[in-house]
């Protein structure tokens, strides 16, 4: 039921140093070619692109496309002098380091983010010395989906020049034989540049546009092409068993009869109404459901619920859709008006129990969900929602959510179809909305089987083989092993119900015949990894704890052993000078990232005059949700650190309070459950709402209980401030891996220090002092415990100083040259001197002193506040001014006190104090760093 949209977009290459306009005298892609290979609707596609520095001096060449979201990439490669850099298939956390370093060095790391509907892009770029030629190669491999009786491959087309030799070259190859094949989108206008043959089993689509032809197309000018060209086909289906193909032990196994009688169908129409529907996205659906009651046959039986916090029938019954009842549901459908809150759960029981209240004998039922918002009034408790609707549903019916525009936290909508044999699917906001929502209705507006299972004696490791319904334009593929490879014993077979018939669909003719020459070698193994990985994705969705771990385990296994780039991996590319770039794939619902970390506008590029494109990383998982656009940075990446100075204080003379990271778990008595929170934990502000909580400690009261809102489980990355302030979290996310840096704070008074977690791995603030454009910024490791990877500094604009384990880099004049001797490196007003194990950072009367550390093999970074600055208007973890606060042990507890506030209980843990040169374990007490820091997180997040 995906989208069976196949997109190739050639944004083409661009020069890294973006504001120039390129010029024929800079640089020339001389040559482009995309070919696309489509053997039993597996297609894989290489793009190979050509580009030729010009100049008598080195240049960035950024290399960026984009490529369906259904794909997974499986090769990059570039090819330089002839030597060629391959790309390697990792672990996420393999990659990340490396990819970290890489952005932070301001190299422009490969990377893929979620584009457009069905579109992903991916960008990398590398230098490329005068006159030498570069190749990029990038292959991708995606198993179209049959929706609406057609397949679908699209490319777009959008090289930013006219290209000499510009070439897209499609091969189909269906041994069902190939039913018919078409050639559509804004580029298909340029006839004369297509030549098309169909030949029963192949078909092939040449587009050779001349270079005159690439500047007149529709939309198309001076930067050359910029379009779409669509390949649309179909295959003969054989309405029986369909097509079993058979190659070096797999098999996979296309079913899409259409010759059989359509089954009446149940449906319910439940559609938010709630305020945010305001305005066009009312309008479209209530127009998109007035065309739907017409399509309804008069044997259907149909309901209709608005709601908002409240639920409005039309009906309290499902009705036949017959002339009169169609007319007045479409008056009913006319008069829906938005307005007020969103109570998912109890308009998603109410057609539920409508459903469940009629008959589904000899018949189909089915629940189309429409929202536009998370869940504002009712139950709102997403997991307590999946939960009662799943009970609701009990299997007996799909359930298929559509997420309108980028409010919804399409995750939630994703997982609760899932759980109900359902599918969600995004509608996004734009003029052909209500088109959007039809055309999702008419992919399952005709039933042709309920209960369908695909049995396969002899076969093993098979993909999903239940499916609830099959409808009329779709298909069903299962792929598996044929075990032992004994083809003679190896039996498919199908057994569906058509109305209330038991059909039984075998293979008569006896042929399942193995495939013909064209098809490439292991093709279907491909295929039979690729359903796999997809369908492991999705179950990992919805499982937790051992269970997700093991699918999660599995998913990444055949990743790797596949070499795709998934959720779960990257690909990492080493560049020429041994820089290092990453791809990574994102997941979905990471395209609708809403602010405050995926902002653009605050994205820190660390830009050096144009290498324009850095991606931004999220606190949690690890994904990459958008990039930056290469503007001059206004302040630099954040770095993590927390320094040590939170000198309760202690103002002035040396040594600061102790900082440090924990390498010791917590203790055991942590996860007991502990005292109810204090009425004051939930004032701080909600800024800290949906952003990871510290990681775990139950202890700390019911993650449910409202007014905690520092504890509430981790928020799903990307969708801060996703909670309502006052609701109680986000339950229904699995929390993003645990990663988590512990801090210590060392105070002179007390005999034993606080502690607390910051999870994730951001960007931090260290020290900013606007006035004086002094910016200093930490990264800390994508690993828990794993203290800084690098600190940069920027000074006004255009000086920064990176300093990582490895050594020191400074970006001057444009370029970047690794500092290296014990001299210092002046940037401004910000002195950095060298010293071995040591790095001295002096910024008007600030002074700094980053440490080197080494714990299980890695190098890290902590900085150490030696001298806090006199001025007012500063800024940073580093130089907080934490909460004036005091331990007291009572014989049931030990509370933290806030003079004036309120007191907490604290928890006897360890840290690791990294502010001295060799590391001690000290015990602290553990709070939440709202109370110590006093301010929220994301306040120090940059
Ligand atoms: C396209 O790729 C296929 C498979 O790798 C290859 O056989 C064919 O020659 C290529 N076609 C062109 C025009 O490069
Ligand atoms: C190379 O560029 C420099 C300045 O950018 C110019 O002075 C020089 O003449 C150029 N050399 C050639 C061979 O074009
Ligand atoms: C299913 O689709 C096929 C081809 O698109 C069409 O010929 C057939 O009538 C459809 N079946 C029903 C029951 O609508
Ligand atoms: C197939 O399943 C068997 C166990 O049933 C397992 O040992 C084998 O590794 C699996 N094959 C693949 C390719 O996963
Ligand atoms: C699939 O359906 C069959 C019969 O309906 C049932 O016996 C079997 O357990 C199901 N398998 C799965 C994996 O749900």
């Amino acid at each position: 039921m995906g989208s069976s949209v196949e997109q190739i977009v050639l944004f083409g290459l661009l020069l890294a140093f973006a504001a120039a306009q390129p010029t024929k005298d800079d640089w020339d892609i001389y040559s482009f070619h995309i070919n696309s290979t489509v053997s039993g609707r597996y297609a894989t596609t290489v793009i190979t692109s050509r580009v030729a520095n010009r100049m008598n001096q080195s240049k960035e060449i950024v290399f960026h496309v984009q490529i369906p979201k259904n794909a997974f990439i499986s090769k990059f490669r570039m090819m330089m002098d002839k030597e060629v850099f391959d790309g390697v298939v990792k672990t996420k956390e393999r990659a990340q380091q490396q990819y970290s370093q890489a952005v932070l060095l301001g190299q422009s790391a490969g990377i893929v983010s979620s584009v457009g509907r069905t579109m992903e892009e991916f960008k990398t770029s590398v230098a490329v010395a005068a006159h030498k030629k570069v190749t990029f190669e990038l292959t991708y491999e995606e198993l179209l989906k049959r929706t609406h009786g057609k397949y679908e491959l699209q490319i777009h087309a959008r090289p930013m020049q006219p290209v000499r030799d510009f070439k897209v070259d499609v091969h189909i190859h269906e041994k069902a034989g190939i039913s018919f094949i078409n050639v559509k989108g804004g580029l298909s206008t340029l006839a004369n540049a297509i030549t098309k043959t169909h030949a029963d089993k192949q078909a092939w689509v040449h587009f050779y546009p001349t270079v005159d032809q690439q500047k007149t197309c529709e939309r198309c000018g001076e930067r050359g092409l910029n379009g779409d060209l669509v390949i649309v086909y179909d295959v003969n289906q054989d309405n029986g068993l369909g097509d079993v193909k058979i190659l070096d032990g797999y098999f996979v196994h296309h079913f899409a009869p259409s010759n059989l009688p359509r089954i009446p169908k149940n449906v319910v129409f439940v559609i938010d109404k709630s305020g945010s529907m305001s305005g066009r996205k009312m309008e479209q659906t209530r127009t998109a459901l007035i065309h739907i009651l017409n399509d309804l046959t008069e044997d259907d039986f149909f309901g209709i619920i608005s709601f908002n916090h409240a639920i409005f029938h039309w009906k309290t019954e499902l009705v036949p859709a017959i002339a009169s009842n169609v007319e007045r549901a479409k008056e009913f459908a006319q008069s829906i008006r938005d307005g007020g809150a969103t109570n998912i759960n109890d308009a998603l029981l109410e057609g539920a129990r409508m459903l469940n209240a009629q008959s589904r004998i000899g018949s189909a039922s089915i629940l189309i969900f429409l929202t536009d918002g998370d869940p504002t009034a009712g139950e709102t408790n997403l997991e307590r929602i999946q939960s009662n609707v799943r009970e609701a549903v009990a299997e007996k019916f799909p359930l298929y959510c559509l997420g309108f525009g980028s409010d919804v936290n399409f995750e939630f909508l994703e997982k609760m179809s899932l759980q109900n044999n359902g599918v969600a699917r995004r509608i996004y906001v734009d003029s052909d909305a209500d088109l959007q929502l039809k055309g999702f209705y008419e992919e399952v507006a005709t039933p042709l089987l309920t209960d369908i299972t695909m049995i396969y004696v002899g076969g093993s490791n098979l993909t999903k083989t239940n499916f609830s319904q099959y409808y009329n334009g779709s298909e069903i593929v299962v792929a598996g092993e044929i075990t032992d490879n004994n083809v003679e014993t190896f039996t498919p077979q199908v057994v569906a119900y058509s109305s209330n018939r038991r059909v039984t669909f075998s293979n008569t003719s006896g042929s399942t015949d193995q495939p013909s020459e064209t098809v490439a070698e292991n093709l279907l193994q491909r295929v039979w990894a690729y359903l796999t990985v997809k369908q492991l994705l999705d179950r990992e969705l919805l499982l937790s704890g051992p269970e997700k771990e093991k699918v999660s385990k599995e998913a990444l296994e055949l990743s790797l052993k596949y070499s795709f780039v998934t959720p779960l991996t990257s690909m990492v590319v080493t560049k020429p000078q041994g820089e290092e770039s990453v791809l990574h794939k994102p997941k979905e619902g990471a395209a609708t990232f809403p602010s405050s970390f995926a902002d653009p506008g605050r994205a820190q590029t660390l830009s050096t005059g144009g290498r324009a494109w850095v991606p931004l990383m999220t606190p949690s998982a690890g994904r990459v949700s958008k990039l930056s656009r290469g503007a001059a940075a206004p302040n630099i990446h954040s770095l993590p650190s927390s320094g040590s100075g939170f000198g309760v204080g202690l103002p002035g003379p040396p040594p600061p309070p102790g900082f440090g990271l924990s390498s010791l778990p917590p203790p055991p008595g942590f996860g007991l459950p502990g005292p109810p929170p204090p009425p004051g934990f939930g004032l701080p502000g909600p800024p800290d709402f949906g952003l990871p909580g510290p990681p775990g400690p139950p202890g700390f009261g019911p993650p449910d209980s409202p007014g905690s809102p520092g504890f509430a489980p981790p928020g799903p990355p990307g969708h801060p401030g996703f909670a309502p302030p006052g609701s109680p979290g986000s339950p229904g996310f699995d929390p993003p891996a645990l990663i988590s840096h512990r801090f210590l704070f060392k105070t002179e008074n007390q005999s034993a220090p606080v502690c607390f977690d910051v999870p994730g791995f951001h960007v931090l603030k260290l020290f900013h002092h606007p006035s004086k454009s002094i910016y200093i910024n930490g990264a800390l490791n994508p690993v828990t415990n794993g203290g800084f990877r690098k600190i940069l500094i920027q000074v006004q604009s255009g000086h920064y100083i990176d300093i990582n384990p490895e050594g020191i880099w400074a970006l001057q004049g444009g370029s970047i040259i690794q500092i290296t001797g014990q001299n210092p490196i002046q940037a401004g007003s910000v002195t950095v001197t060298p010293r071995g194990q040591e790095t001295d950072v002096l910024a008007e009367d600030l002074h700094i002193v980053v440490l080197v550390h080494q714990r299980d093999g890695n190098k890290f970074l902590w900085p150490v506040l030696k001298k806090r600055p006199s001025g007012s208007d500063t800024d940073g973890i580093l130089v907080s001014t934490p909460a004036n606060y005091t331990v007291e042990s009572h014989p049931s507890q030990t509370l933290l006190k806030i003079p004036g506030r309120f007191d907490s209980p604290v928890f006897s843990s360890f840290a690791t104090d990294y502010s001295v040169a060799s590391p001690v374990t000290v015990q602290c007490w553990f709070t939440m760093n709202l109370l110590i820091l006093g301010k929220p997180l994301p306040f120090y997040v940059v």
